[in-house]
């Protein structure tokens, strides 16, 4: 089925979010607020969630595997989480000052993280990577950051280049120039981010020696997500451990995504510990959130005690109690029972969906790990943002609407998770609408 057809299919199901969309427009530029939500002609306007599932505008139920890009581990609206929010709310929104459920939940993380000694709390993982980069300048007194192509670390200028830069001006895959992601990012940004090939041990390695007296801090996913949800090569974090370590270069992990694969997140799971740590999505509960720990030495910049600090961090609404409390519900529902129960949920659907894929011969593979997974349309090996663009530019779209009209919601990306609040017949409806929508498209 064409393009053109299955949006057409979409559209007939969507008519109040489209009207929501047209009034929209006049607001909003491109009636939109989220460049990541949005799809042409426009996206669907969500009402409720409950465990696996999510309902629109016009009523259409789907199965959520997009789980607000990652963040929904226990499914829509957990009932102890909800009932700790729906609590506290009537005991005020939020204060000029820190609450006990800011110091739990700190707590929280240290314990699961012992890389993290200290942490700080900021309202997205934007603003986590951006203090996270800041405390590293402030703590070696350098000023360049390294960056992996095909790294997404949010919205700040530090980290918007060479996210899916067009190939043709991004220079050679082992040595990939700075690419702004989009306008606005001045050259000075430019000057001070070096870039670096995911899973190219020599090349990564040769480039940040080269760069090592100025470097102040070497930042990257233990495993990449939103460039494909690829893995790093066997012993890749550890060449990056070391060579950091020997140069005085603070290397921070973003754990964003990556802190759902198991209770000390993927450090644990590969056995390497950063100096910082950046979180987000699953620490706030399904509220707005972030945060960035690491080693006291380098934390204690961001001290007021005794005159100002050498980092000061303000934020209004950091560490507000409800996000605070959230979080902390959610990672206490995720016993050692519930990660066991993701890692096998992800593994079926991947086997799952090799075995389809391997039996229509398609051009097509799914990578991951625990509950994370992402389909991509290429039959060369994925191990990079390079290697993973699909053969044909409008499959991952067409599989998305596609799958949307099979009432399963995915990311337009192809990246996708499972929740606790899923079981088999979930992952086997996924694969089930898979199949339909390739069969679709076939004829
Ligand atoms: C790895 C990573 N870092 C940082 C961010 C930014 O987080 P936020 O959207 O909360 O600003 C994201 C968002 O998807 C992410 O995937």
């Amino acid at each position: 089925m064409s393009l053109q057809s299955l949006i057409a299919d979409y559209q007939a199901k969507t008519a109040r979010s489209r009207a929501l969309f047209e009034e929209a427009q006049r607001v909003l530029p491109g009636g939109n607020t989220r460049t990541t939500v949005f799809i042409d002609p426009y996206p669907f306007y969500a009402t409720r969630g409950a465990g696996p599932r999510i309902w629109d505008a016009d009523g259409n139920e789907r199965l959520d595997f997009n789980g607000n890009y990652t963040s929904l581990i226990l499914g829509h609206a957990p009932p102890a989480v909800v009932a700790t929010v729906r609590e506290l709310a009537e005991r005020g929104l939020s204060f000029p000052g820190p609450s006990e459920h800011e110091l739990r939940l700190a707590q929280e993380l240290t314990r699961r993280v012992p890389s993290c000694e200290q942490v700080r709390f900021t309202n997205s993982g934007t603003e986590a990577t951006m203090l996270a980069i800041r405390g590293a300048r402030a703590y070696n007194g350098r000023a360049k950051i390294a960056k992996f192509e095909g790294s997404y670390h949010g919205t700040h200028d530090w980290v918007q280049v060479s996210i899916t830069p067009p190939l043709s001006g991004a220079g050679s895959r082992k040595r990939p120039r700075a690419v702004p992601a989009g306008a606005g990012i001045p050259p000075a940004v430019l000057k001070h981010v070096v870039v670096l090939p995911w899973n190219d041990p020599e090349a990564s390695l040769r480039t940040i020696e080269k760069h090592a007296r100025d470097l102040a801090c070497v930042i990257c996913e233990p495993i990449q997500g939103v460039a494909g949800v690829i893995p790093p090569a066997p012993g890749f974090l550890q060449v990056l451990r070391e060579v950091t370590e020997r140069h005085g270069i603070v290397l921070i992990f973003d754990e964003v995504i990556t802190f759902r694969l198991s209770a000390g997140g993927a450090q644990a799971v590969f056995g390497v510990q950063p100096d910082m740590t950046t979180f987000g999505k699953i620490i706030g509960g399904g509220l707005a959130v972030g945060a960035f720990g690491g080693r006291a030495d380098i934390m204690a910049v961001f001290d007021p005690r005794g005159g100002k600090p050498k980092v000061a961090q303000g934020g209004t609404f950091n560490a507000n109690p409800l996000t605070m409390a959230a979080g902390l519900a959610t990672l206490r529902a995720l016993t050692p029972d519930a990660y066991a129960h993701l890692d096998r949920l992800g593994d079926r659907l991947r086997d799952k969906i090799r075995a389809f894929f391997r039996g229509r011969r398609a051009k097509a593979q799914v990578t991951g790990q625990g509950s994370l997974f992402c389909l991509h349309w290429t039959s060369k090996r994925v191990a990079d943002f390079r290697g993973s663009r699909p053969t044909d530019p409008e499959q991952p779209l067409r599989t998305y609407i596609g799958l949307l009209n099979e009432g399963i919601l995915l990311s337009q990306r192809g990246m996708g998770a499972v929740s606790t609040a899923m079981g088999d017949a979930e992952v086997d409806r996924f694969v089930e609408a898979l199949g339909k929508v390739l069969d679709t498209e076939a004829r």
